[in-house]
């Protein structure tokens, strides 16, 4: 499979891409190939919301979005990597989702496999709740076929995700696709 994995932190080094280069590595091992896209790096503006799209059309923005449009409709699969910010996704990531919109029929018609992958500080059993029932209430609206995910709880440093059994995880999520 083609594979592209988005990721949105701040920190290049940091504990969710810590995980998605395990999950690289695993998915690497069983031979499908794998492209990152960077979105915290990216130059993307967020959705003007203009309609000029209308849902199916050329972005009036020009930046990054015309190229990652591109790349995820020639994927099999897409990865979306955040840290948790307030319980949500990054900022980042969040910029990426919305810029769907303009492109969203061709994107719901591809029945994208996908995959969540995200490190946040605390560890409670509903610390993830709200990133997780987001993802799946998009997997649902845009057709994703979910193929798993992997919430990072107890993952706010890179030396706290290190000792965890969050990047195993990753990495045997990788090699099962
Ligand atoms: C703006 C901001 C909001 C955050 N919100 C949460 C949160 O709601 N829950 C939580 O457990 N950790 C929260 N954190 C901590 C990060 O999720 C955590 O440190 C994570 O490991 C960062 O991942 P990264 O290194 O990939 O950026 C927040 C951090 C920042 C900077």
């Amino acid at each position: 499979m083609n594979i592209l994995v988005i990721e949105s932190s701040p920190h290049k080094h940091g504990s969710s891409n810590l995980l998605a280069e395990e999950f690289i590595r695993g998915a690497k091992e069983r031979g499908h190939q794998l492209e990152i896209f960077d979105a915290a790096r990216a130059d993307l503006h967020t959705c003007l919301g203009c309609d000029a799209c209308g849902m199916s059309g050329p972005c009036v923005q020009k930046d990054d979005m015309a190229q990652l449009r591109e790349k995820l409709l020639a994927s099999d699969m897409a990865v979306f990597v955040t840290p948790l910010y307030y319980f949500g996704m990054s900022a980042q990531l969040k910029t990426v989702l919305d810029r769907f919109y303009s492109f969203n029929g061709r994107l719901s018609a591809k029945g994208l496999k996908t995959a969540l992958i995200a490190a946040a500080w605390d560890s409670n059993d509903w610390t993830m709740r709200e990133l997780s029932s987001h993802y799946q209430t998009l997997c649902r609206y845009l057709n994703f076929r979910d193929q798993g995910t992997i919430l990072g709880i107890g993952c706010g440093t890179v030396s706290q995700t290190r000792a965890s059994r969050f990047p195993k995880l990753a990495y045997e999520f990788g090699i099962s696709l």
